[in-house]
């Protein structure tokens, strides 16, 4: 069997066209298709305003330094990429490590306890982890009893949703952001976008993507302003036109996502391994992440790994808590009370799911996960 990740693009010859068909065309980048990723993008999320950028991180940051201030305390999760945090100090504002609740996702009602008892916490910054939305309602009477900023990170989750609520609308919170890392659901290389549905917003970090620069219709020909300390944080059109060819097969992504969780989910059941949640018709299933009570068996989740890499799978864990990180360490973070959180890492691990996974594969990756648990 060759190796099976625990997840990978999807790309075919339609992708790979519409990227030639933009190398052969005027613009390399800024072009046109930029302008129509967004505009897909503004549509398939139904939310007012996208901003296409160079890649998730990038997202986080501009809109961290348009959402926060310095000093700010924000409430965020440590289950996540290094990513979600990272912006918060980017903005030297400071992150507030909150637990989890069971389904992975930060736990809002931690999150009221905190905002009760301190007026210094301005902002919520939420990941809909795995594919998961946070819960709207929640979000809602927070946002709406505690005025705060709000930033949902669904760099798992285009594609998922709460209700009516489509993930990076932006209905319960200020921004979005979205990855099109090549693991996630959908992919431009590298790329990244920010969603809003406040045009003050929008127009600032779109100034902030081009190095805070200005150019009105009223200046001279050559001129333009640099108003803000900006950056270089453009997508270019070659990015753009794959990521636009991608969006169109988005649904058909997800919908083959979850046939792999319908599967799992069964084989599962009255198992010793458990699905973090079984399907449920709203997460979009970037990953699909089980939990086994390890302290029960005769093996270690570290024999896990190897000997399922030793088999070419390659199980991966989402995520090391992130104030656990030396960097984090070093800024006195690490004891945050997380009990979730610890179980979640002592316990839980991420399965191969992606689009492209077969059946054949899937079958060999479940086989392979009971031998070796069973001993
Ligand atoms: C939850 C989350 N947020 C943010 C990011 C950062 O995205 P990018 O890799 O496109 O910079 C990632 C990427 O792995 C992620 O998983």
């Amino acid at each position: 069997m060759n190796f099976i990740p625990y997840g990978k693009q999807v790309l075919d010859i339609e992708d790979i066209d519409a990227v030639v068909e933009t190398l052969n065309s005027d613009y390399l980048t800024t072009g046109p298709k930029v302008k129509a990723f967004e505009d897909a993008l503004t549509a398939y999320c139904n939310v007012k305003y996208t901003i296409a950028v160079a890649n998730g991180t990038a997202a986080l940051h501009l809109a961290s330094l348009v959402l926060l201030n310095k000093e700010d305390k924000v409430l965020t999760t440590p289950n996540s990429f290094l990513a979600t945090s990272n912006a918060i100090l980017y903005a030297c504002a400071k992150p507030i490590f909150v637990d989890i609740a069971k389904d992975g996702n930060i736990d809002l009602d931690l999150c009221e306890e905190l905002l009760k008892k301190d007026p210094m916490i301005k902002a919520l910054y939420g990941v809909a982890f795995s594919g998961n939305m946070l819960n709207q309602k929640k979000l809602k009477h927070l946002k709406d009893t505690y005025n705060i900023s709000i930033l949902e990170d669904c760099a798992h989750a285009i594609g998922a949703k709460d209700g009516d609520v489509q993930a990076a609308s932006c209905v319960n919170s200020d921004v979005s952001i979205l990855s099109f890392h090549p693991v996630k659901h959908m992919t431009t290389g590298e790329g990244g976008a920010i969603t809003t549905n406040s045009k003050e917003l929008y127009e600032k970090m779109l100034i902030l993507r081009g190095h805070g620069m200005v150019k009105t219709p009223d200046m001279k020909p050559w001129e333009y302003e640099m108003r803000e300390l900006g950056f270089n944080y453009r997508i270019t059109d070659i990015q753009c036109a794959l990521g636009l060819s991608q969006l169109k097969k988005l649904d058909k992504f997800i919908k083959r996502r979850i046939e792999l969780v319908k599967v799992y989910d069964e084989v599962f059941k009255n198992s010793i391994v458990t699905p973090l949640y079984t399907y449920d018709g709203k997460s979009s299933y970037h990953l699909y992440v089980v939990q086994v009570d390890f302290s029960k068996i005769n093996i270690s989740k570290e024999d896990l790994f190897n000997q399922l890499r030793e088999k070419n799978i390659g199980i991966q864990l989402h995520y090391i808590p992130i104030n656990k990180q030396p960097y984090y360490k070093s800024l006195g973070y690490g004891n945050e009370h997380t009990p979730m959180m610890n179980t979640y890492y002592d316990e839980c691990f991420s399965l191969p799911m992606f689009p492209k996974l077969s059946n054949e594969e899937q079958g060999y990756v479940i086989k392979s996960l009971f031998e070796i648990l069973h001993g």
